[in-house]
This record gives structure tokens, sequence and C-alpha cells, in this order.
């Protein structure tokens, strides 16, 4: 089965095709294509992501990506004579692309000269995430579902996270997941833990109380006076101090480290590192060095913590990793430290490319939500839902 993913429930324009076999039993992918742009550059200058210049980025960029991810995939062919839709489709496309008139415009300008791909299902991301984000996507999905008259899976972002798993980076076919397993999704704008059953089958045993941890990253980078986004500075940083000395030189909090629960808080280590530097006569490069390693261990070692308390308490069998903050070095090496202890347990890390946000996750996830449901539907009423959770 072919997968057309779309994803644009942040600062991320993804489309990709992937094919998917095996099943909900033993699910396997290939990738075919993928198309990417990412806005940070846009958003470095706001300090963080802004909504409506998302969606207005999001519109700009769908249909190139589009086009990129299908010629990636081979299913370009020869572009057909320019042909325009038939005024009656025209009409249709702009009245469900009514808010986004540029997307409107390019969509009406393109389609009609793509040969329509041998794909079987498009899915899209319908939340969590920025709702005049995510609306772009899911429209956009409905208009190509309308022209090409596919059924449009609504994906859910974090099960996205959880599945990107599945398409490791060498081609090999992956080591199957054994469940039950714990899933850590750790971003930008989610800290969760959940126990998988089996695929298609979550259920959230704990999360943040407040901010994200990417989010503490973020903002404790900003403290710091390191650009945004913040953890590959926090963690660069880190990393130099700790070839410098030994020990830590500073002391913070391990928010609900020992609490009887799988939750998290990371607002509290955030106004620590706000205090430290509050104190400070200036922010010289040694206190930033070592404000940055200690926060990032002191969110490392509640991570993985509370991760161990839940895989002792459901006998997981495999952990997965998801989300950008696993593109932390030091994040990655402390959570195969932990699965080292668990004898028999496998550990799934995304690949790098696919550790933040992107489209290949949500036509797995499609996949996924297809294999389980069994028949596709053609209804398109389904909405953006900027807080959706797994289920
Ligand atoms: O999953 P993602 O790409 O987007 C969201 O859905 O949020 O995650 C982005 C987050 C940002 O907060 C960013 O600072 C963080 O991932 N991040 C890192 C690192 N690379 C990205 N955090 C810590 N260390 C890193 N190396
Ligand atoms: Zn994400």
């Amino acid at each position: 089965m072919k997968i057309l993913g779309i994803e644009t429930s942040c600062d991320e324009t993804a489309v990709a095709i992937v094919e998917g076999k095996g099943g909900l039993k033993a699910p396997y992918f290939k990738l075919l294509g993928h198309a990417i742009y990412s806005q940070v550059a846009i958003h470095e200058q706001y300090g963080g992501v802004f909504p409506m210049l998302a969606k207005r980025e999001h519109s700009k960029n769908l249909v190139p990506l589009l086009e990129k991810a299908l010629k990636e995939a081979k299913m370009l062919g020869r572009p057909a004579k320019s042909k325009k839709a038939p005024p009656e489709m025209q009409k249709k496309i702009r009245a469900l692309l009514e808010r986004e008139p540029e997307l409107a415009e390019s969509f009406l300008a393109l389609l009609p000269a793509i040969p329509r791909p041998k794909i079987d299902a498009i899915a899209v991301t319908v939340g969590p995430g920025l709702e005049p984000a995510l609306w772009v996507g899911v429209n956009f999905a409905k208009a190509l579902s309308i022209f090409w008259n596919l059924p449009v899976i609504p994906s859910n972002h974090m099960e996205g996270h959880i599945v990107s798993v599945l398409l490791p980076e060498k081609k090999s076919r992956p080591e199957s997941v054994s469940f039950p397993a714990v899933s850590l999704l750790i971003s930008g704008g989610h800290t969760e833990l959940v126990l998988v059953k089996a695929w298609a089958n979550y259920r959230i045993i704990g999360e943040t109380r407040d901010d994200a941890v990417g989010e503490a990253f973020d903002k404790v980078a900003r403290m710091l006076g390191l650009p945004y986004p913040g953890g590959p500075h926090i963690s660069k940083l880190a990393e130099e101090d700790r070839k410098r000395r030994p020990k830590s030189a500073w002391k913070l909090p391990r928010p609900m480290i020992g609490t009887d629960d799988f939750d998290f808080s990371f607002s509290g280590l955030k106004t620590a590192v706000l205090y430290s530097v509050k104190n400070l006569p200036d922010l010289d490069k040694d206190s930033v060095r070592g404000l940055a390693r200690e926060f990032e261990d002191a969110a490392t070692e509640v991570l993985v913590a509370k991760t161990r308390k839940a895989i002792e308490k459901f006998g997981a069998k495999s952990l997965i990793l998801g989300g950008g903050v696993t593109a932390n070095a030091r994040i990655r090496h402390a959570f195969k430290a932990l699965a080292a202890d668990f004898p028999g347990l496998k550990l799934f890390l995304p690949a790098p490319s696919l550790s933040t946000d992107n489209a290949v996750m949500i036509a797995i996830t499609g996949f996924i939500e297809a294999a389980k449901s069994r028949k596709l539907s053609l209804s398109r009423t389904f909405k953006a839902d900027g807080n959706l959770k797994l289920s």
C-alpha cells in the first residue's frame, strides 16, 4: 500500500510517499519520496513559532513540496499539456481552500498538469499542533482527495513520532518491536510517556504538567543568550563544559524525579536557571557552559528515571524514543545505558532525519491506522484539533 503523508503541525512543511507492507503485526516500510521545508530561520527572529506566519509558509510551500516528493518517487511522469481543471472542480477546490487563497491558486496552476499518482491513500496530521498551521495541511489533503478521488486518513502527530522507528536509517528490514513497549516522546511541544500494547493501541501514562522538555531547552537557551531553537546550542556548550571540568560546578533541581507517577515538570528547573542567571554579576561564557551542562544533566536524569520506572512497572519489552529532543547526544547516550540495564529490552531510536517533524512518520501512521480499521473512508468531515490526544 502506498501512502502520501502531509505534515504541517508546527514549523515544518513536509510531504512524503511511503510504501507499507506486512500489516499490523509486522509492518515495514520503504521510503519512496520525501520533501521537507523548515521554517526555523523565519521564526528564529521571534524566538519561537509564530502561528499565522507558519500558516502562510505552509500555504506557500505545500504544492512545490508535493511536486518534489512525487518527482523523487518517480511518480511525476511526463507533464500533461497543462490541462485546466474542469470549472466544477475549480469551484470545489477554491471553496475548500477559501482561507488559503495562495494555496488554491498554486494547486489549480500545477495539479491539473500532474498525472494521478499510483497511491492508495493520503494521510494528514490533524493534531496535536498549532491549529492555524494544522488546518492548511488538512484542507490541502482534502483538496487532493477530491481531486484524485482518494481516501484521507486523519493522523495523530504523536503516533507519528512513535512509529518513526519503523523506518530505520539503513534500508534493511528493521528488528520488530516486541510488546508491551514504552515510548517516551520528547519534543518542543510534548513530553509524554506512552504505553504501547500493540501498534495502534496507545495509552498515555504520564506527561508534563507544564513545559515540554524541548520548550525548556529553548527557554533556558534564551536566558543564556543562545539562539532559537536552543537544544543543539545547549548540547554543544554542555559538552564543552564536560571537557573542561570533571564535575558540574552548578546544582539545579531534578523536579518530580522521585514522585510516584509518570508525570514530568520542567518549569521549576527553568526558573532555577533564571535565578542562577539573575544572581550572577555578569553572564560570562564559563557560567553559560556550566549552566547548560547542569540543565542538560538535570533534564536527562528526570527523563531516564521516569522511563525506568515505566519499564519496570509495565514489564516493557521495547523502549521507543521519539521527537526532536532525541537528537540530543547526551540523552541518546543515557537511554542506551538505561536499556542496557534491562536484559532483553529492545531500544528503538528514530533515524536522525526522522527524529524531528517530518511527513514520513505521518504516512507510516496512515498505514498503521488503515491496517487497524481495515477499510478506508472517503469522508472528509474531520477537523484539525490542536489538542488531540493519543488513545
Ligand atoms: O519534534 P520537534 O522537531 O518539533 C516539535 O514537535 O516540537 O522538536 C523540536 C525541539 C526543539 O525544542 C529543539 O530545541 C529540540 O527539539 N532539540 C533539541 C536538540 N535538537 C533539537 N533539544 C536538545 N538537544 C538537541 N540536540
Ligand atoms: Zn513533533
